[in-house]
Protein backbone atom coordinates (compact mmCIF):
# COMPACT_ATOMS: atom_id res chain seq x y z
CA UNK A 1 0.00 0.00 0.00
CA UNK A 2 2.73 2.55 1.42
CA UNK A 3 4.14 2.16 -2.42
CA UNK A 4 1.03 3.34 -4.29
CA UNK A 5 1.72 6.54 -6.33
CA UNK A 6 -0.66 8.47 -8.71
CA UNK A 7 -1.17 7.86 -12.04
CA UNK A 8 0.35 10.57 -13.75
CA UNK A 9 3.55 10.47 -11.56
CA UNK A 10 3.59 7.31 -12.52
CA UNK A 11 3.32 8.18 -16.08
CA UNK A 12 5.23 11.35 -15.97
CA UNK A 13 8.47 9.40 -14.63
CA UNK A 14 7.95 6.64 -16.98
CA UNK A 15 8.60 9.56 -19.69
CA UNK A 16 5.02 10.11 -20.57
CA UNK A 17 4.88 14.13 -20.45
CA UNK A 18 4.37 16.42 -18.20
CA UNK A 19 1.20 16.23 -15.65
CA UNK A 20 -1.12 18.51 -17.67
CA UNK A 21 -0.24 16.62 -21.01
CA UNK A 22 -0.62 13.36 -18.84
CA UNK A 23 -3.92 14.72 -18.14
CA UNK A 24 -4.97 14.95 -21.98
CA UNK A 25 -3.38 11.71 -22.46
CA UNK A 26 -5.68 10.00 -19.95
CA UNK A 27 -9.18 11.77 -21.17
CA UNK A 28 -8.65 10.01 -24.68
CA UNK A 29 -9.81 6.77 -22.85
CA UNK A 30 -6.16 4.66 -24.23
CA UNK A 31 -4.57 4.07 -20.34
CA UNK A 32 -5.83 0.73 -18.70
CA UNK A 33 -5.15 -0.27 -15.34
CA UNK A 34 -5.14 -4.05 -14.66
CA UNK A 35 -7.65 -3.87 -17.80
CA UNK A 36 -9.60 -1.40 -16.65
CA UNK A 37 -9.93 2.27 -18.36
CA UNK A 38 -8.43 4.64 -16.26
CA UNK A 39 -8.99 8.45 -16.85
CA UNK A 40 -8.45 10.40 -13.41
CA UNK A 41 -4.54 11.59 -12.88
CA UNK A 42 -4.70 11.32 -9.20
CA UNK A 43 -6.20 7.59 -9.00
CA UNK A 44 -3.34 5.61 -7.31
CA UNK A 45 -1.27 2.58 -9.16
CA UNK A 46 1.48 0.23 -7.43
CA UNK A 47 4.43 0.03 -9.58
CA UNK A 48 5.09 -3.86 -10.08
CA UNK A 49 2.17 -4.77 -9.17
CA UNK A 50 -0.43 -3.61 -10.83
CA UNK A 51 -0.28 -3.36 -14.53
CA UNK A 52 -0.67 -0.19 -16.69
CA UNK A 53 -1.06 -0.06 -20.37
CA UNK A 54 -0.95 2.24 -23.16
CA UNK A 55 -2.93 1.65 -26.48
CA UNK A 56 -2.61 -2.08 -25.45
CA UNK A 57 1.48 -1.18 -24.64
CA UNK A 58 2.88 -1.80 -20.97
CA UNK A 59 4.32 0.61 -19.62
CA UNK A 60 6.99 -0.25 -17.13
CA UNK A 61 7.69 2.32 -14.53
CA UNK A 62 11.19 4.23 -14.60
CA UNK A 63 11.70 6.00 -11.11
CA UNK A 64 15.05 7.78 -12.13
CA UNK A 65 16.99 7.91 -15.62
CA UNK A 66 20.89 7.98 -15.44
CA UNK A 67 22.90 8.75 -18.59
CA UNK A 68 26.46 9.06 -19.12
CA UNK A 69 27.38 11.32 -21.91
CA UNK A 70 30.68 12.12 -23.58
CA UNK A 71 29.69 16.02 -23.96
CA UNK A 72 30.84 17.45 -27.47
CA UNK A 73 32.51 21.04 -27.18
CA UNK A 74 30.26 23.70 -28.23
CA UNK A 75 26.89 22.55 -26.48
CA UNK A 76 26.61 23.98 -22.97
CA UNK A 77 25.73 22.12 -19.80
CA UNK A 78 21.56 23.46 -19.25
CA UNK A 79 18.37 22.41 -19.11
CA UNK A 80 17.63 25.31 -21.78
CA UNK A 81 18.99 27.78 -23.55
CA UNK A 82 17.16 30.62 -25.94
CA UNK A 83 20.67 30.97 -28.17
CA UNK A 84 22.42 27.98 -27.22
CA UNK A 85 22.70 24.38 -27.72
CA UNK A 86 22.34 22.73 -24.58
CA UNK A 87 23.49 18.93 -23.70
CA UNK A 88 19.26 18.11 -22.92
CA UNK A 89 19.13 19.19 -27.18
CA UNK A 90 21.10 16.69 -27.93
CA UNK A 91 19.23 13.90 -26.98
CA UNK A 92 17.13 11.34 -28.64
CA UNK A 93 13.38 12.98 -27.95
CA UNK A 94 12.79 9.56 -25.77
CA UNK A 95 14.61 10.76 -23.36
CA UNK A 96 14.34 14.72 -23.53
CA UNK A 97 10.74 13.37 -21.70
CA UNK A 98 12.54 12.96 -18.77
CA UNK A 99 13.48 16.31 -17.00
CA UNK A 100 16.73 15.51 -17.28
CA UNK A 101 19.39 18.15 -15.49
CA UNK A 102 23.14 17.59 -16.01
CA UNK A 103 24.79 17.18 -12.84
CA UNK A 104 27.39 20.10 -12.40
CA UNK A 105 28.71 21.61 -15.59
CA UNK A 106 31.61 21.72 -17.70
CA UNK A 107 32.75 25.00 -19.91
CA UNK A 108 31.05 25.37 -23.50
CA UNK A 109 34.56 24.03 -24.93
CA UNK A 110 35.29 21.40 -22.28
CA UNK A 111 34.36 17.49 -23.70
CA UNK A 112 33.83 14.67 -21.62
CA UNK A 113 31.94 12.87 -18.53
CA UNK A 114 28.46 14.44 -17.99
CA UNK A 115 26.17 12.63 -15.99
CA UNK A 116 22.16 13.16 -16.54
CA UNK A 117 19.55 12.33 -14.45
CA UNK A 118 16.23 13.31 -12.71
CA UNK A 119 17.31 11.95 -9.76
CA UNK A 120 17.49 15.26 -6.99
CA UNK A 121 18.94 13.16 -4.40
CA UNK A 122 22.02 11.43 -6.16
CA UNK A 123 22.70 15.11 -7.43
CA UNK A 124 23.11 16.35 -4.40
CA UNK A 125 25.25 13.85 -2.74
CA UNK A 126 27.35 14.54 -6.30
CA UNK A 127 27.44 18.13 -5.97
CA UNK A 128 27.47 18.64 -2.28
CA UNK A 129 30.79 20.65 -1.66
CA UNK A 130 31.06 18.70 2.36
CA UNK A 131 31.03 15.39 -0.18
CA UNK A 132 34.22 16.04 -1.89
CA UNK A 133 33.59 13.88 -4.93
CA UNK A 134 36.96 13.70 -7.02
CA UNK A 135 36.74 15.01 -10.41
CA UNK A 136 39.29 13.78 -13.23
CA UNK A 137 40.33 16.07 -16.23
CA UNK A 138 42.82 15.10 -19.05
CA UNK A 139 44.53 18.62 -19.90
CA UNK A 140 46.58 19.78 -22.81
CA UNK A 141 48.15 22.78 -21.50
CA UNK A 142 50.51 26.06 -23.64
CA UNK A 143 53.36 25.43 -21.49
CA UNK A 144 55.84 23.33 -19.47
CA UNK A 145 54.23 21.84 -16.48
CA UNK A 146 57.27 21.27 -13.65
CA UNK A 147 57.48 19.37 -10.80
CA UNK A 148 57.15 22.55 -9.06
CA UNK A 149 53.90 23.12 -10.09
CA UNK A 150 52.54 19.45 -9.29
CA UNK A 151 54.08 20.33 -5.63
CA UNK A 152 52.30 23.88 -5.72
CA UNK A 153 48.97 21.93 -6.96
CA UNK A 154 49.17 19.62 -3.64
CA UNK A 155 48.99 22.27 -1.41
CA UNK A 156 46.09 24.49 -3.06
CA UNK A 157 46.92 27.24 -5.34
CA UNK A 158 45.11 30.59 -4.94
CA UNK A 159 42.49 31.62 -7.48
CA UNK A 160 39.80 34.69 -7.50
CA UNK A 161 42.18 36.80 -6.31
CA UNK A 162 42.05 35.04 -2.55
CA UNK A 163 40.08 31.74 -2.61
CA UNK A 164 42.82 29.02 -1.89
CA UNK A 165 41.41 25.66 -3.32
CA UNK A 166 41.40 22.26 -1.48
CA UNK A 167 44.55 20.15 -2.21
CA UNK A 168 44.65 18.94 -5.89
CA UNK A 169 46.99 16.10 -7.65
CA UNK A 170 48.49 16.98 -10.55
CA UNK A 171 50.36 14.29 -12.77
CA UNK A 172 52.38 15.27 -15.69
CA UNK A 173 51.94 12.90 -18.73
CA UNK A 174 53.78 14.67 -20.84
CA UNK A 175 55.60 18.06 -20.42
CA UNK A 176 57.33 20.73 -22.91
CA UNK A 177 55.78 23.81 -25.04
CA UNK A 178 52.42 21.96 -24.76
CA UNK A 179 52.26 19.52 -22.05
CA UNK A 180 49.63 17.03 -21.06
CA UNK A 181 48.68 15.96 -17.25
CA UNK A 182 45.73 14.77 -15.61
CA UNK A 183 44.47 17.10 -12.87
CA UNK A 184 41.94 15.57 -9.86
CA UNK A 185 40.18 17.96 -8.15
CA UNK A 186 37.78 17.31 -5.27
CA UNK A 187 35.26 20.77 -5.89
CA UNK A 188 33.64 22.47 -8.60
CA UNK A 189 34.66 25.79 -8.36
CA UNK A 190 33.86 28.30 -11.99
CA UNK A 191 36.51 27.16 -14.50
CA UNK A 192 38.75 25.80 -11.93
CA UNK A 193 40.63 24.00 -13.76
CA UNK A 194 41.51 27.01 -15.91
CA UNK A 195 41.71 28.90 -13.34
CA UNK A 196 44.29 26.66 -11.50
CA UNK A 197 46.31 26.71 -14.44
CA UNK A 198 46.51 30.04 -15.28
CA UNK A 199 47.77 30.64 -11.07
CA UNK A 200 51.12 28.67 -12.12
CA UNK A 201 51.53 30.94 -15.50
CA UNK A 202 50.01 28.72 -18.44
CA UNK A 203 46.91 28.33 -20.01
CA UNK A 204 44.21 25.60 -20.85
CA UNK A 205 44.03 24.96 -24.76
CA UNK A 206 41.94 20.99 -24.13
CA UNK A 207 40.23 19.86 -21.40
CA UNK A 208 37.95 16.77 -20.83
CA UNK A 209 36.90 15.41 -18.00
CA UNK A 210 37.37 11.29 -17.50
CA UNK A 211 35.90 10.52 -14.31
CA UNK A 212 33.87 11.56 -11.76
CA UNK A 213 33.31 9.76 -8.26
CA UNK A 214 33.71 6.23 -8.90
CA UNK A 215 32.32 7.06 -12.79
CA UNK A 216 34.61 6.92 -15.25
CA UNK A 217 34.10 7.51 -18.67
CA UNK A 218 33.42 4.81 -21.33
CA UNK A 219 35.72 5.13 -24.15
CA UNK A 220 33.64 3.33 -26.13
CA UNK A 221 31.52 6.27 -26.31
CA UNK A 222 32.44 8.84 -29.70
CA UNK A 223 31.93 12.87 -28.95
CA UNK A 224 28.80 13.52 -28.27
CA UNK A 225 27.47 10.08 -27.45
CA UNK A 226 25.63 8.61 -24.37
CA UNK A 227 23.77 5.66 -22.77
CA UNK A 228 22.15 4.94 -19.69
CA UNK A 229 24.24 3.67 -16.85
CA UNK A 230 25.00 0.07 -15.97
CA UNK A 231 23.59 -0.88 -12.80
CA UNK A 232 27.01 -1.38 -11.30
CA UNK A 233 27.72 2.14 -12.46
CA UNK A 234 25.02 3.26 -10.49
CA UNK A 235 25.48 1.21 -7.64
CA UNK A 236 29.54 2.96 -7.12
CA UNK A 237 27.63 6.49 -7.68
CA UNK A 238 25.42 5.65 -4.47
CA UNK A 239 27.35 3.36 -2.66
CA UNK A 240 30.39 5.54 -2.05
N1 LIG B 1 37.28 23.36 -14.81
C1 LIG B 1 37.22 24.20 -15.84
O1 LIG B 1 37.98 25.15 -15.94
N2 LIG B 1 36.28 23.96 -16.78
C2 LIG B 1 35.44 22.92 -16.74
O2 LIG B 1 34.61 22.74 -17.64
C3 LIG B 1 35.52 22.05 -15.64
C4 LIG B 1 36.46 22.28 -14.68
Amino acid sequence: MANRIRLDKYLSNSGYGSRKEIKKLLKNGSTKVDGQVVKDSSFKVEPGINTVMIDGNIIEYRKHVYIMMNKPAGVISATYDSREETVIDILEEYYKKFDLFPVGRLDKDTEGLLLLTNDGKLAHNLLSPKKHVDKTYYAKVDGEITLEDCVKFKDGVIIDNDYKTLPANLEIIKAGTISKVHITIREGKFHQIKKMIKAVGKKVIYLKRISMGNLKLDNDLEIGEYRELTGDEHSSLVNR
